[in-house]
């Protein structure tokens, strides 16, 4: 088992009473967050029941008169805990988290000091370079410079207006009417690429979806194909957007492949790495990633595998200039220096939190040694659960998996394709309420699936065991009742 990361345990008696000042308003605080850090290990089903008072109180119109502190407290405590919190050891569904304690420190430290990043910031900006300069060294990068941004969405949208600026010349001051910019992804991308095609004003139908192979990866050939169509055609290709670990199977394109079809197109290429690039910084994965140093911009989603909480995702860039090219401003009001440039002008927010802490605090305390043995041992889960998967006659494996996700389905002899899509349905849905296991369903290759994500530094290897154990015994139970009535059961 891997030394995770733990926290100290609940101190009895709950909250302490009516904090009259500062101190106690904190000591209270804490008091809920180990409490709230205790109850992570226990399971939680999909909808946990929500007091009725509190859920009329959640009606209640805007208090003119101040508030008792620590019923206020208790309030915000008792709607987190009934609602989705991802960071359970079981909770495998979407791309989790871990919640490492670090980074609630340092979300509760930037939050308290509340430096303005909307201007050259002091010590504050030589950390938020620091920690872009370790994340592109962990994930083996070769970044120029880089941002702290709030998700995935965010990183993809800034790299996309960073090469339409580059492909398009003074788009951002004419706009892209008339213009004709194409963007490639493969088929199996996340959608938050099609949403920043839309916000770049590119429209959706500039979006080329090129087809993937047998293991989800984007084909280079059909990428070649299609940019020398467009072209042809007298379109603009913008951008390439490459996805290093998708979310439905984790696949990782082959970057190589695409780079050396980029580099002969002289396209921009972005990788979307938001879930998968953090294992590019293991002995067993890193294989995967050749060919990522040669990428134009990289996402990469510290609230995913890096175990921090969600609002901190990282893009990082191989050259200066695109950045400023694509936000930079001289504005009159607020000098800007010269030299290095405000890092506003290499960004499209002004006032933001100091994301960065939250990484550079949990870097700092860990050590990138222990998030790589961390990453490796989620690796392995997933190899697990892939085994045991393979062993059990109830259970069928939809693909390979390369790196931590896995898709698969509970096989009820009797039922057909469509009786089994069924039936996994139900499945995820039945798992989601009983809540010892929380996972999602999916559908690959057109069949819906179980699938599970393995990101949470916190899970064990008995913890992926229980997984089929509880997926067959829930499921069992389904094809009973699917049964009843009709035919006699196969396990019977
Ligand atoms: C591959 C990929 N890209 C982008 C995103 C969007 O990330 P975020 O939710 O942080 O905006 C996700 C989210 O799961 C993802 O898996």
């Amino acid at each position: 088992m891997i030394d995770a990361p733990r926290h100290k345990a609940a101190s009895p008696g709950g909250p302490s009473s009516a904090p009259s000042g500062r101190a106690d308003l904190l000591d209270d605080l804490c008091r809920h967050l180990t409490a709230a850090w205790e109850s992570f290990d226990r399971p939680r089903a999909r909808e946990p029941r929500m007091d009725a008072d509190l859920a009329d109180r959640l009606r209640g119109a805007l208090p003119g008169a101040p508030g008792v502190p620590r019923e206020a407290l208790d309030d915000a405590v008792g709607v987190l805990e009934a609602s989705m919190s991802p960071s359970r050891p079981l909770f495998l569904a979407y791309v989790p988290s871990t919640g490492l304690e670090t980074g609630v420190i340092a979300s509760a430290l930037s939050a308290a000091y509340d430096v303005n990043l909307a201007s050259a910031a002091g010590a504050a900006d030589l950390l938020d370079e620091q920690a872009v300069r370790w994340v592109a060294e962990f994930v083996g990068y070769p970044a120029a410079e880089g941002h702290f941004t709030s998700g995935g969405q965010t990183s993809n949208l800034t790299a996309l207006l960073a090469a339409r600026e580059q492909a398009l010349p003074g788009a951002r001051e004419q706009g892209v009417t008339g213009r004709r910019g194409t963007v490639y992804c493969s088929a199996e991308a996340h959608h938050s690429v099609v949403r920043a095609v839309e916000a770049a004003g590119l429209g959706r139908r500039a979006l080329r979806r090129v087809p993937v192979d047998e293991r989800h990866r984007m084909r280079p050939d059909e990428l070649q194909r299609a940019l020398v169509r467009d072209r042809a055609a007298g379109f603009t290709p913008v951008a390439v957007v490459a996805t290093a670990g998708t979310t439905l199977t984790g696949a990782v394109d082959p970057l190589a492949a695409v780079a050396d079809v980029c580099g002969r197109e002289e396209v921009w290429l972005h990788v979307d790495g938001a879930y998968g690039v953090s294992a590019a910084a293991t002995r067993r994965a890193a294989h995967l990633f050749d060919g990522l140093d040669r990428a134009d911009s990289v996402t990469v989603d510290a609230h995913k595998w890096l175990g921090l909480q969600k609002g901190c995702s990282v893009l990082l860039v191989r050259r200066r200039g695109p950045l400023r090219a694509a936000f930079g401003h001289e504005e009159h009001y607020m000098p800007h220096e010269e030299d290095t440039g405000n890092p506003v002008d290499r960004t499209f927010e002004y006032s933001r939190p100091l994301r960065s802490l939250r990484l550079w605090l949990s870097l700092r305390v860990h050590g990138a040694d222990r998030f790589r043995t961390w990453i490796e041992s989620t690796l392995s889960h997933a190899a697990l659960l892939a085994d045991e998967v393979r062993g059990h006659s109830s259970f069928s494996l939809l693909c390979e998996p390369v790196l931590s996700t896995v898709c698969f389905r509970h096989v009820v002899p009797g039922l057909d394709d469509s009786g089994l899509d069924a039936h996994n349905d139900r499945l995820v849905r039945a798992m989601q309420a009983d809540g010892r296991v929380f996972l999602a369903s999916a559908v690959v290759d057109g069949r819906t699936c179980l699938r599970t994500c393995f990101v949470n530094f916190r899970t064990t290897s008995d913890g992926v065991r229980t997984v089929l154990e509880v997926a067959d015994e829930l499921g069992m139970a389904l094809a009973r009742e699917t049964f009843a009535g009709g035919g006699v059961h196969p396990r019977k």
